[in-house]
C-alpha cells in the first residue's frame, strides 16, 4: 500500500513537473501558432530618438519579439555597483507599445572595463600564457568566483526587475558561450581543474594509473602538481590523451555550472510564464549542452554564408549546406523537452566570414523554412540593423545602413511573416506523421566524449569526426528518414533504426543496451571506430573492438589508412563498386554472418568491409570504410531499410524533405531546380512543384 501510494506521489509529481517545464514555452510560442519571428535589437547602439521608430517598424513587418541586452553590462552597471536599467526600461516599454515581446539576455560575455581593471584575474590566460584584454567579449574565466560573483548580482538584479514583465517572454543566458576557442589556462581554472580531477579520481595513484603515467614519466606526486594539458607547452604540441579529453570533460563542466548558476538565479526569481534558454554555437568546444540541464530548452546559432565551404554546385557557396541547420534541428531539438528556437540566422551578407557573399536571392527564407521544418518553435533574425560603428561593420542587418529601407534579407522576412499567416490557416493540430515516414524514424547516437577523444586523436590527418557523423545524417535524409541526434539519456526502442557513427568510447551497458534493442527488433547500424577504447579512453586489453565483436558476428579487424591520393577498392555483391581513402576496418567475420562488401585491392583483398547479422527480426549492421562519396554508406542504408521492408526515397544531397504539423517542406540547397513530382491531389501551399535554387514548397496530402 505504501509502495503504491509512494508510486502515486512520483507520478503525480512527475506530470507536475512535466506540464510547469513546458507551460512557459508554450505560452510565448502556443502550439497554434506555429512559428515565430524575431530580430536583435541593441537600443544601446542607436540614438534614443530613434529607438520608437525602429521597434515600430519591426513590428510592422510581422516581427513578434526581438532579442535585448546581452553585450550592455556596461550600460547596465556603469560603476561597480551603480546600476542604470531605466534605458532597458523605456526600451522594454517601447517594444511592448507595438506589440513585440522581449528576449532579455543575462550580459555576462561583455563584462565591463573597471571589472576587468579592477580584477584582471577575472579574465582567461590563454594556452600562450597571455591574459586576455578588455574589449570583445568571452573573454572573462567562468572557473573565477569573482567573475560569478559580479555576474550573479547583475543577473538577480535584471531578474528581479524584468521577472515579472508582461512583455519579456524569455531569458537568453550569455551570448555563445564558449570562448570562441580561446581555452582557459588561468590560475582559477587550474585550481578548479585540480579539484575536479580530486573528486574523479580519489587519490593521485589512480590518477596516475588511469592516465597511463607511467609512460614516459608523467606521474603526478599529488594533485598540486597537474596543470591543465597545454598543446602549446611541449615540444611537439602533443600532450596525454587522457588528460586531454579530462580537460574537454572539465571545460564543459565549468561552463555548464556557470550557465546552470545563471539559470537558477534566473527561476528563482522569474514567473513562471518566463522561460530561460542559451544560444549555442553547435557542435562546438567545450559545450556540452546535455549538461545544462536547468535550461529549459536550448537553441542554436548558425551562419550558412561565410566563405568557409563551397555549398553544393556553383552557386553552393551562396546556398550553404543542408546538415548545418538540419543536424542542428534534429539534435538541438532532443537535448530538452522536445522544444527548440534559432537564436540566431544570417540576414545576408555578413562581415567575419573568410570571404562575404551575398546569399543567394530566396536563401535567406529557405533557412527559416528549414527550422520551421525541423519543428523549431521560432527563428531570431541577427541582426535587425546594419551597425555603423562598431566591430561589425560590414554586417548586413534586415534594415540598410540608411537605418529605414528593407534590405534583401528584410524583404525576405517580411515575405515569411506574410506565408506565415497562410500556413497558421491550414494548422490541422490533430496531424500525425504518415506511416510511411513514421516507420523510418531513425536515430544517430552522438556524443560529445568521442568528438572531442577524435578530434583530437585523428589517428590519420584525413579524419573528421563531424564530417564522418554528417556523411551518415545527409545518407539518412537522402533516404527520407525522420531523424533525432539523441544521446544516450534517450529510449533507443522509440526508433527502428538506430545508427552510432564511430562511437569509440563504449562499456559494456551500453552494449548490453543495444543488444537487447536488436533483440527486440531494432535495426543498429555501427561504423568503424565504434567500440575502441572504454569510457576512460583506455584501448582494451583484448582485441581491437572487442566488446562489440559478438554483437556484430565479427571473429577480428584491424583498421588500415591510405595517402590522400590513393583509393582503395570495395565491391559489394551484384557488382556495385566504392572507393575508399580515410579509414577502413578489414573484418574477418564470424560463420553465419553476411559479408554486405569486401576489399577487392590490397593486400587484404576478399576480406570484408560491412557486415551484417540478424537476430530475430533485428539486425546489426558493420560498416567498416568511411568513404568520401559517401556511396558506400548510402548503398547499405538503402538495403538495410529496403530489407526489413522500409520503402525509402531517392533524394539527391541537397534536396530537403520534411513533415512537420501536416505539412510537407522541401528545399533547394543545389544549384539546379529540382522536380519534386507531388501527388495530382496534393494541395501547394507555398511554391511550386518544381523546386528552382534556394527555393521552398510546402504541401499537404490528401
Ligand atoms: C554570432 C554572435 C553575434 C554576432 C554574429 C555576427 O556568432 O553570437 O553576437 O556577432 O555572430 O554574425
Amino acid at each position: 500500500m505504501q509502495y503504491i501510494r509512494k508510486s502515486l506521489l512520483f507520478l503525480i509529481l512527475i506530470l507536475v513537473v512535466n506540464v510547469y517545464s513546458n507551460a512557459n514555452i508554450d505560452s510565448s510560442f502556443p502550439k497554434d501558432q506555429l512559428f515565430a519571428l524575431g530580430s536583435y535589437y541593441y537600443p544601446e547602439q542607436w540614438d534614443e530618438v530613434q529607438w520608437e521608430r525602429d521597434l515600430k517598424k519591426m513590428s510592422e513587418m510581422g516581427i513578434s519579439f526581438t532579442h535585448f541586452a546581452e553585450f550592455a553590462w556596461a550600460m547596465l552597471e556603469p560603476e561597480e555597483g551603480k546600476f542604470d536599467f531605466t534605458w532597458l526600461d523605456k526600451a522594454v516599454n517601447i517594444a511592448g507599445k507595438y506589440g513585440l515581446k522581449v528576449i532579455l539576455c543575462t550580459p555576462s560575455p561583455t563584462p565591463p572595463v573597471w571589472l576587468s581593471t579592477n580584477y584582471p584575474d577575472v579574465l582567461i590566460v590563454n594556452e600562450y600564457g597571455m591574459r586576455l584584454q578588455h574589449g570583445r567579449r568571452q573573454h572573462a574565466s567562468w572557473s573565477s568566483d569573482r567573475y560569478r560573483k559580479y555576474v550573479s548580482r547583475i543577473v538577480g538584479l535584471l531578474a528581479e526587475r524584468y521577472g515579472n514583465n508582461p512583455t519579456v517572454i524569455g531569458w537568453q543566458i550569455d551570448n555563445e558561450p564558449g570562448h570562441y576557442g580561446a581555452l582557459d589556462y588561468s590560475e582559477n581554472a587550474q585550481n578548479k581543474f585540480r579539484i575536479w580531477l580530486e573528486n574523479k579520481y580519489g587519490n593521485i595513484d589512480n590518477l596516475n594509473r588511469i592516465w597511463g603515467n607511467s609512460f614516459w614519466s608523467e606521474n603526478y606526486q599529488n594533485f598540486g602538481q597537474i596543470r591543465l594539458p597545454n598543446q602549446q607547452a611541449t615540444p611537439d604540441k602533443l600532450v596525454n590523451p587522457h588528460a586531454m579529453l579530462d580537460m574537454n570533460r572539465f571545460m564543459s563542466d565549468e561552463l555548464a555550472s556557470f550557465i546552470n548558476m545563471q539559470a537558477d538565479i534566473l527561476h528563482g526569481k522569474i514567473n513562471k510564464n518566463q522561460w530561460v534558454t542559451t544560444n549555442l554555437i553547435p557542435v562546438f568546444n567545450p559545450a556540452d549542452p546535455v549538461k545544462m540541464n536547468k535550461l529549459d530548452f536550448t537553441t542554436y546559432t548558425r551562419y550558412l554564408v561565410t566563405g568557409h565551404n563551397s555549398g553544393i554546385g556553383e552557386q553552393g557557396f551562396r546556398i550553404g549546406k543542408p546538415e548545418d541547420i538540419g543536424f542542428s534541428n534534429d539534435q538541438f531539438r532532443n537535448f530538452i523537452g522536445n522544444e527548440f528556437g534559432v537564436m540566431e540566422l544570417q540576414p545576408g551578407q555578413v562581415n567575419w566570414g573568410i570571404f562575404n557573399p551575398q546569399p543567394f536571392p530566396g536563401a535567406v527564407r529557405m533557412w527559416v523554412y528549414h527550422v520551421f521544418a525541423g519543428g523549431g518553435k521560432f527563428v531570431c533574425n541577427y541582426r535587425f540593423r546594419q551597425p555603423l560603428r562598431g566591430s561589425e561593420q560590414f554586417h548586413n542587418g534586415m534594415i540598410l545602413t540608411d537605418g529605414v529601407s528593407l534590405s534583401p534579407g528584410g524583404k525576405e522576412y517580411v515575405q515569411i511573416a506574410k506565408e506565415l499567416k497562410t500556413l497558421h490557416k491550414k494548422y490541422d493540430e490533430s496531424a500525425v506523421m504518415p506511416q510511411s515516414m513514421a516507420v523510418r524514424r531513425t536515430a544517430i547516437l552522438f556524443d560529445m566524449n568521442n568528438y572531442w577523444e577524435m578530434e583530437y586523436q585523428k589517428v590519420t590527418f584525413q579524419w573528421s569526426t563531424m564530417g564522418h557523423v554528417h556523411k551518415y545524417y545527409n545518407k539518412l535524409k537522402s533516404i527520407g528518414a525522420p531523424v533525432d541526434v539523441i544521446c544516450e539519456d534517450k529510449d533507443f526502442s522509440d526508433y527502428p533504426f538506430l545508427v552510432a557513427p564511430a562511437y569509440q568510447l563504449l562499456d559494456s551497458a551500453l552494449v548490453k543496451r543495444w543488444e537487447k534493442y536488436v533483440a527486440n527488433g531494432g535495426h543498429l547500424v555501427l561504423s568503424c571506430r565504434t567500440g575502441l577504447k572504454n569510457r576512460e579512453n583506455k584501448l582494451w586489453e583484448a582485441p581491437l573492438g572487442a566488446p562489440i565483436l559478438g554483437l556484430c558476428g565479427i571473429q577480428s579487424m584491424f583498421f588500415d589508412h591510405m595517402p590522400d591520393n590513393l583509393w582503395g577498392k570495395i565491391t559489394a555483391p551484384g557488382g556495385e563498386n566504392f572507393e575508399w581513402n580515410n579509414w577502413a576496418d578489414v573484418i574477418i567475420p564470424e560463420d553465419g554472418t553476411e559479408v554486405w562488401a569486401e576489399y577487392t585491392d590490397q593486400f587484404y583483398k576478399g576480406n570484408a568491409c560491412v557486415v551484417h547479422k540478424k537476430i530475430g527480426n533485428g539486425s546489426v549492421t558493420y560498416i567498416g570504410a568511411d568513404t568520401d562519396d559517401g556511396k558506400l554508406e548510402r548503398y547499405v542504408l538503402e538495403r538495410l531499410y529496403r530489407e526489413a521492408g522500409v520503402k525509402t526515397e531517392n533524394l539527391p544531397y541537397g534536396i530537403v524533405k520534411e513533415w512537420r504539423d501536416g505539412f510537407y517542406i522541401a528545399l533547394n540547397y543545389t544549384s539546379e531546380s529540382y522536380d519534386l513530382n507531388l501527388p495530382s491531389n496534393c494541395e501547394i501551399i507555398i511554391g511550386k512543384s518544381v523546386l528552382q535554387p534556394a527555393e521552398v514548397t510546402i504541401w499537404k496530402e490528401k
